[in-house]
């Protein structure tokens, strides 16, 4: 946090054969998943391209969802090239959040809850989803990221930005 390609407006990805992409998709997928992250946003390994990795396994979803409800709150591990979304319904969800670029920290921040979002996979081929709950987060964030949003700067209550370490006093709110 503070360095400037994390504000920064990222540019579009026009080269998808460009094989430094296939590289960078790799190194960005070995830090999350060192990082233990859900999301990775190309800005912060300091390419200024509007490039995203992200997943939304099944054990972050709400456990009291159907299978059938539950559909749009999973993502396996997804590449996606110039992703856009839109809010599909009024409704915003709490969640706490936190960011590789903001390390030992965690905040309180509610967004849309239901949204879908297109895109690209690296072979081109066009991504669209309908997104809910966790999995809608997460796409949330990493969007920001290309336009220079970190995730504090979505935050309406600063008194829940907080230590990693204090996470145990904060139970998340039932619905
Ligand atoms: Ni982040």
């Amino acid at each position: 946090m503070g360095h400037p390609v994390l504000g920064q407006k990222a540019e579009a990805i026009t080269d998808l054969a460009d094989p430094e992409l296939r590289r960078l998709v790799e190194d960005m997928v070995e830090t999350m998943i060192d990082a233990n992250g859900a999301g990775l946003a190309a800005p912060q390994v300091h390419e200024s391209i509007r490039l995203v990795i992200f997943q939304a396994p099944a054990n972050r979803r709400d456990p009291g969802l159907s299978e059938a409800e539950a559909y749009d709150h999973t993502a396996p591990l997804t590449v996606l090239v110039n992703p856009v979304f839109e809010v599909l319904s009024p409704e915003r969800e709490g969640g706490w959040e936190g960011c590789l670029s903001v390390p030992g920290l965690r905040g309180w921040v509610e967004r849309p809850a239901h949204i879908r979002y297109r895109g690209m996979g690296l072979d081109g081929k066009p991504i669209e989803r309908v997104a809910k709950g966790f999995h809608a987060r997460v796409v949330q964030h990493e969007c920001d990221h290309l336009d220079g949003i970190l995730y504090p700067q979505r935050m309406s209550d600063l008194t829940k930005l907080i230590f990693e370490s204090e996470t145990k006093h904060w139970l998340e709110p039932k619905e």
